[in-house]
Formats: structure tokens, C-alpha cells, sequence
């Protein structure tokens, strides 16, 4: 692997001082970067020391480190992951032709476009994310976010050096592009829908980690299986701080979950109206949450049917998920048995498996989705209630793909519009839902302390208890307004 040279002004293991004009290039695009977090990176706190860790090797154990770092002075590096011996395309056309090391002639717009499609998300994520600071349930919650929030900004680092090292002038504008639009502005919207709704309560930014970060995984999975050698390396390390990203959704829910039923078992009842005026959140709410955030989630995989999804599997820009577990990488005459709307019901139909590249990975998203849900299962189980937490089915509320045009239930039944009307507001949050979930979105920003909602974590961060100062808050901090006590040592 390249060395990792840490004091550079872009931290990095790729060599960087060895390419000046790609530096210099670089170094250019940085202070517009800080420029564009301070403007829509997390508001009110960039003042203060947040507990953080940074990447600073991509070895497998010992990759990061940790300190208190004020988020605009963060070293957000270029890391790739090792270069593997003698790496061949790993699936399509050319599969077993040595990977590519630069971009093929013939592919270069389409890879531009993907890479461009990958990168969007991270900066959209940290505008969707970016007034959750000042309601944040513990400070440990708080440092999570902003955990999360930093590492999505190193994640269009690793994008924007791959856009300015391969792809000359258009990658440069390309990078420009990518801090001029806006999650949710009309004019110049974010390129995927999801990065478009507005994360406004902690019960959306836990779902969101949890099932749109996992849409990321996906993504990232599938790039890795990349013939572009530098995506495939690039992808690798981003998919290690990803994990974390989900972890912070999962628990994050899981102990929403496990005060509910805390409650719930204290007070003798499933009486919704006495679980809110005990501060916690009923189990039919979190689940209309988890339904709209799934939903949406499944969307980012694309249609069912979709030439593009051939293209990217043939000429090798895009693999599987796990492609290394199939027998066949060239899948050029296999079949996918695909569900489709049909007769008035669901028919089945045979589709040439290229086509159906979109459906293939949403199925390991789905079946890790279900695993999620599982796990959430047992936290009710432990505390003694029957009540159990569901996936819907992908069919349900869905805006792309041959299920858009129609309704479905969360069981994946097709339904008239009449049914829809009566019925969504059990699937999906309602205005007196949002309402109640916002009147808890109060800052608890004391050390120790926990907001009512969510039980607190097992364990801290790094080895350090719940209990800890994971925000050192400057006199200016946003934080202190809002009940924090300013840090004596910071
Ligand atoms: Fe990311
Ligand atoms: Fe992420």
C-alpha cells in the first residue's frame, strides 16, 4: 500500500506529493469544501470538541484514532484500501482481463456517472442531517451524529479524488457541482430522491442510518466488485466507516425500542395515549417510521428492469454483491424468475438476469434488512412482550419501478386507491405522529443524562462509559444555550 502520510495538508496514502498538479488541484478544491461545511455542515456546534475518531491507516485493526477535534479543523484524508495482487475485472464482458487501473475509453461517461451518483449522497446526507445537533437526546448520541456527519464529508473526499485524479477537466466540475447542490432546494436538488427529505427528528436520523446508509452499503459493496481498480480500493475502506454508520442506526432504534417496552411493562399497558404521556414512543409509531424509511430506502436500487443495471454489470463498472459467491460472472444467458403487477395480481416473469441486476441487490439489502428487524425482535422478546417489529414488503409505497403505479399493503397485496386512502395512515406517520414525535425533540445535553424516549447504550464510545464528556462545549456552542455546561478543560 501507498505510505500514509498524515501531515500533509490532504492526509493521505496515495502518493499525493508525487502528483503535484493532482495536488495543487486538490488543495484548490479544499477551502471550498470548508467552506460548504461550515455553511450546511452541523449547526451551532462547530466551535466545540467533539469526541472523534479520524482515519488514519486502512490496516485492519488500529485504522483510526481518537481525540477531541474541532469539526472544521477534522483531517478529512484520501485513503484507498491495499491494492490486491494481480486483480482481475471481476465480472462482465471482460471478466478475467486484468483490472484497470485507468478509466477504459469506451466506459468513461458512464463511470463518471456512476461515481458522481455515489458521491452526491454524502454531502446530501450532511444537509439532511445538519439541525439534529441541537436536539440530540445525550451527548453520546450527539457525538455520533457528528461522527457520522464527518465521515460522510470523507466520503466525498474519496469520490472527488477519484473525479480529479481519472476524469481531467469534467471531474474538476464535477467536484464543483457536487458542494453547489442542496438537499431538498428546488432549483438544484440532490440527485436521488431520499437525499431529499428532510431528516428532522432523531427517530428519522436512527432509521435513516439504519436502512439509507444501508442502501450505501449496498452501493459500495456492489462498486467494489468494480473492474475500475481505484473505485474497488476506494469503496473497500469507505465500507469499514460505513459499518459504524449502521451501528448507529440499529442500536440507536433497537434502544428506542427497549424504553418503550420499559414503559410499557412499568405502566401495564399498550395504551398508546399513556405511553406519550410517559415521554416514550409507542411501537406502532416507530414501526409507521420504519415503514416510511425503508420504502424510500428501497427506491435508491433503481427499477426493476433496467438496461443501465445491464451496461454497468457488462462491462464490468458494477459487480454483485459478493460476486466472488457466484459460479457465473459473465451472466450473459442466465434468468431471473422477477415478480411483476399483472392479471389484476402479481404474475411471475422470466427476465434476462443482466436486466435484472437492480432486483438482485435489493434482494441482500432486503434479507439484510430482515436480519435488522430480527435482532430488534429479540430486545422485545428479552423484556417479556408479544408485540414484534415487521419489515414491509418492498412492493409497499413505492416511487420507482413497476410498483410505483399502483398501491400495495405492507404485505405486498395489491390494494385499490380507495384502500390506500383509508388505510395509510396506519402504515405510514401521520401529522399527529410527526407532532408528537417533534414535541420530544428536546435537547438533554447534560453529562450522564438521557432524554426520555431512548434507553442508554450498553457501552460508550473507545472503551469510555455513557457517562462521559464526549462534547467539550465552548462558551459560543449552540450546546450552552441549550442547557449544556460550557467545558472548563476545552
Ligand atoms: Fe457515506
Ligand atoms: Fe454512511
Amino acid at each position: 500500500m501507498g505510505n500514509v502520510d498524515l501531515n500533509a495538508r490532504i492526509p493521505n496514502n496515495v502518493n499525493l506529493k508525487e502528483d503535484r498538479r493532482l495536488q495543487r488541484a486538490l488543495e484548490a478544491w479544499q477551502p471550498k469544501y470548508i467552506d460548504w461545511w461550515m455553511e450546511m455542515g452541523p449547526d451551532g456546534f462547530q466551535a466545540d470538541e467533539i469526541y472523534l475518531r479520524t482515519a488514519v491507516d486502512v490496516g485492519r485493526d488500529g485504522w483510526a484514532h481518537f481525540d477531541h477535534v474541532k469539526m472544521p479543523e477534522y483531517r478529512w484524508g484520501i485513503f484507498l484500501s491495499p491494492a490486491e495482487l494481480e486483480r482481475v475485472v471481476p465480472c462482465g464482458d471482460h471478466f478475467g482481463d486484468p483490472a484497470w487501473q485507468q478509466v477504459p475509453g469506451e466506459y468513461r461517461n458512464m463511470l463518471r456517472r456512476i461515481i458522481v451518483t455515489q458521491a452526491d449522497t454524502e454531502p446530501a446526507s450532511v444537509e439532511q442531517q445538519r439541525l439534529l445537533g441541537r436536539t440530540a437526546p445525550s451527548q453520546y448520541d450527539m457525538r455520533n451524529l457528528f461522527q457520522v456527519n464527518v465521515e460522510e464529508g470523507r466520503h466525498l473526499w474519496a469520490m472527488v479524488y477519484l473525479l480529479h485524479t481519472f476524469f481531467g477537466r469534467d471531474g474538476r466540475e464535477e467536484a464543483e457541482d457536487l458542494l453547489r447542490r442542496r438537499s431538498g432546494n428546488v432549483d438544484s436538488p440532490r440527485i436521488l430522491g431520499t437525499f431529499n427529505e428532510p431528516v428532522e427528528d432523531w427517530l428519522s436520523f436512527f432509521m435513516f442510518t439504519t436502512f439509507t446508509d444501508r442502501d450505501g452499503k449496498f452501493q459500495l459493496l456492489a462498486l467494489a466488485e468494480s473492474g475500475f481498480d481505484p473505485l474497488s480500493r476506494t469503496t473497500r475502506f469507505m465500507l469499514t466507516e460505513e459499518a459504524h454508520h449502521m451501528f448507529v442506526g440499529e442500536t440507536g432504534i433497537g434502544r428506542v425500542i427497549e424504553r418503550t417496552a420499559q414503559v410499557m411493562n412499568e405502566l401495564g399497558t399498550e395504551d398508546v395515549d399513556k405511553i406519550r404521556a410517559h415521554g416514550a414512543i409507542d411501537l406502532p409509531t416507530i414501526q409507521r417510521w420504519l415503514n416510511r424509511w425503508y420504502s424510500s430506502s428501497v427506491n435508491l436500487f433503481g427499477g426493476e428492469q433496467s438496461s443501465n443495471a445491464a451496461t454497468y454489470f457488462a462491462s464490468g463498472l458494477k459487480g454483485r454483491y459478493k460476486e466472488d459467491k457466484y459460479e457465473d460472472h459473465v451472466a450473459l444467458d442466465a434468468i431471473y424468475p422477477m415478480d411483476v403487477p399483472g392479471n389484476g395480481g402479481i404474475t411471475t416473469e422470466e427476465i434476462p438476469l443482466r436486466n435484472a441486476m437492480n432486483e438482485v441487490l435489493r434482494d441482500g439489502y432486503t434479507g439484510d434488512c430482515e436480519f435488522v428487524v430480527g435482532r430488534w425482535n429479540r430486545i422485545l422478546e428479552k423484556a417479556e412482550r408479544s408485540e414484534r417489529m415487521y419489515l414491509p414488503h418492498r412492493r409497499f409505497n413505492r416511487e420507482i419501478g413497476i410498483y410505483a403505479s399502483g398501491h400495495y399493503d405492507v404485505k405486498g397485496n395489491p390494494i385499490t386507491d380507495a384502500e390506500w386512502e383509508a388505510k395509510h395512515d396506519q402504515w405510514l406517520p401521520s401529522e399527529d405522529d410527526l407532532t408528537y414525535v417533534k414535541s420530544l425533540m428536546k435537547p438533554c445535553l447534560e453529562h450522564g443524562k438521557i432524554a426520555s424516549w431512548i434507553a442508554p447504550p450498553k457501552k460508550g464510545i473507545n472503551g469510555n462509559p455513557f457517562e462521559w464528556d464526549y462534547i467539550r462545549f465552548d462558551g459560543t456552542s449552540a450546546g450552552v444555550a441549550l442547557g449544556a455546561s460550557p467545558s472548563l478543560t476545552g
